[in-house]
């Protein structure tokens, strides 16, 4: 069976507080529930308590985008696992292209935010991904491979099983495609199937076949509501982590629409 199918949206520094709402509002309207796919919405900080108020009893996940791995103290400017399972928060995303590139987050950083992330009962979705440059140079494989071990370095396989792996092509990220229609810059099914399959292959590894076949594996990078078809239809793509077409309500429940209707156990990988 493939795992749970999840669809998370990914505002990134977008969305006020009072955008947020207005989102909330207007996706609770179209939404026709979960069938068997989740829906999370990672906004920036100050807008989860917003939207899990908004989203209370609705099955809406809301996810945070980035937190500190240690629990309180002199961490100026950071936020805790607690601060956010209290605000009802239940994803964070971690180790994302952006933080890793702009904002310095290396992979033991993201491995301990990992760790915290679980043993406060919240999901982390580990972002890996490769550049142009090192999917050119031909080490795609072995890079994201190596993201992913560092990230779970010292996570036993009931750990393992509650993560979610976005795999984000970073070269695919960002591109517009929703807004020009150009599809040349988003990673084929065939690509990103393929990398996810590698994923899929070392978590098998790491934890054997039974917690493999249990961790949704996503892809990010220009995904929007026309090509979310064909990449949730390959063999090891279980959902989509989603930027700019997550940021209007009516572009990203047509993804969520899609997804259920594609959500039809497929039998074993
Ligand atoms: P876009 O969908 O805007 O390409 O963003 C993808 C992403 O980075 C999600 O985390």
């Amino acid at each position: 069976m493939k795992p749970q199918t999840i669809i998370a949206a990914n505002w990134k520094m977008n969305m006020t507080n009072t955008d947020a709402a207005a989102f909330a509002r207007e996706f609770k309207r179209i939404y026709k529930g979960q069938g068997d796919v989740k829906t999370v919405i990672c906004a920036p900080y100050t807008s989860l308590s917003v939207l899990t108020a908004e989203f209370k009893g609705t099955g809406i996940y809301v996810g945070a985008q980035n937190m500190y791995y240690e629990e309180k103290g002199t961490f100026t400017g950071e936020i805790s696992c607690a601060m956010l399972a209290d605000i009802g928060v239940t994803y964070v995303i971690l180790g994302h292209s952006e933080r890793r590139a702009k904002f310095g987050e290396t992979d033991e950083n993201v491995n301990k935010k990992v760790h915290a992330a679980l043993s406060n009962g919240l999901t982390p979705i580990i972002c890996v991904g490769e550049t142009l440059e090192q999917r050119n140079a031909g080490i795609t494989a072995e890079w994201v491979m190596g993201q992913v071990r560092s990230a779970l370095t010292g996570v036993d396989a009931a750990g393992a099983a509650r993560c979610v792996i976005a795999y984000e092509p970073i070269w695919a990220i960002s591109k517009g495609a929703v807004l020009s229609g150009d599809k040349s810059l988003v990673a084929t099914s065939e690509t990103a199937n393929d990398a996810c399959g590698g994923i899929h292959n070392v978590l098998k590894d790491l934890y054997g076949a039974d917690t493999a076949d249990k961790i949704t594996i996503q892809y990010g990078g220009s995904m929007d509501g026309i090509n979310c078809t064909d990449l949730l239809a390959q063999s090891y793509i279980s959902g989509g982590l989603i930027g700019g077409a997550s940021l209007n309500a009516e572009n990203f429940s047509e993804i969520v629409r899609k997804a259920q209707e594609l959500n039809v156990p497929k039998g074993v990988y």
